[in-house]
């Protein structure tokens, strides 16, 4: 895909960082847009910025600093403001524990499916009230043309990666037990995060292409002997965000 169907005018893409990611440092920032929803703040300001002469949106997923826990992050508000600020694309960074066998810490993917395992979150644009009821398809729930710009980057820079991932999303805060981790892998999930959704359903409700770049950070519970800590959390997250920066970097700047 060519640069200019990701950045025209009336075609802006945003990213959504996530843990590890709370800003962009090669933007240079314009400014710092407080969108007013029905649904109330979004997690941070969206930071407008230039990225080697093409303008991009940015916002911290999490809050900036990173304060907002993936259960309470206002989605709807987040991709409400996006939409309303035009975007048609979002390329959405998630840190996530890994399950299949390719996906341990430092590794990327750029998953394909989604199975949903949340509760309690406001999920939908469509809740019967001022939006009425739709029932959208989501058959295929990321954008494959964002996907294989994603793709194509990765293999352009020689980034080590996979081309495929089904993203369980967990309620979280907390991480999975073993036996919840043998279950989702029964499920036929290889990764696994806990802000994939609503985040990718709420785009595809208000017609915005929507792709995953997913950034291994540990090996899910029970896929090791040792225990999850957060230090090795921070040591992949260290080795590998560069990476998707890059990959993100070269997507929109191409
Ligand atoms: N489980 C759920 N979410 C996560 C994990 C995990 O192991 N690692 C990073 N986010």
């Amino acid at each position: 895909m060519s640069q200019a169907a990701l950045d025209t005018a009336d075609n802006i893409t945003a990213i959504i960082g996530g843990t590890g990611l709370t800003e962009l440092k090669g933007l240079t920032l314009l400014d710092d847009i407080q969108v007013n929803t029905p649904f109330g703040p979004t997690s941070a300001p969206i930071k407008r910025g230039i990225l080697d002469g093409h303008q991009v949106l940015f916002l911290a997923r999490h809050g900036h600093p990173h304060a907002i826990p993936p259960h309470m992050v206002n989605y709807r508000a987040n991709i409400w403001a996006l939409k309303q600020l035009g975007v048609t694309a979002i390329l959405a960074v998630n840190a996530v524990g890994g399950i299949h066998d390719l996906m341990g810490p430092a590794h990327i993917t750029i998953p394909d499916q989604i199975v949903d395992y949340t509760y309690g979150r406001e999920h939908t644009f469509y809740d019967g009230r001022q939006t009425g009821v739709e029932h959208i398809d989501f058959t295929y729930p990321y954008s494959e043309k964002l996907r294989a710009a994603l793709l194509e980057s990765a293999i352009a820079l020689d980034v080590p990666h996979s081309d495929f991932g089904v993203y369980a999303c967990t309620q979280g805060p907390r991480l999975e037990t073993a036996a919840e981790i043998v279950r989702l892998e029964r499920d036929g999930c290889d990764i696994v995060g806990m802000t994939g959704m609503p985040e990718a359903v709420l785009a595809a409700e208000l017609g915005i292409d929507y792709a995953c770049i997913a950034l291994i950070v540990n090996w899910a519970a029970g896929k090791t002997e040792e225990i999850i800590t957060m230090d090795d959390i921070q040591a992949a997250i260290d080795t590998g965000m560069g990476r998707v920066i890059s990959i993100l970097e070269h997507t929109l700047t191409r």
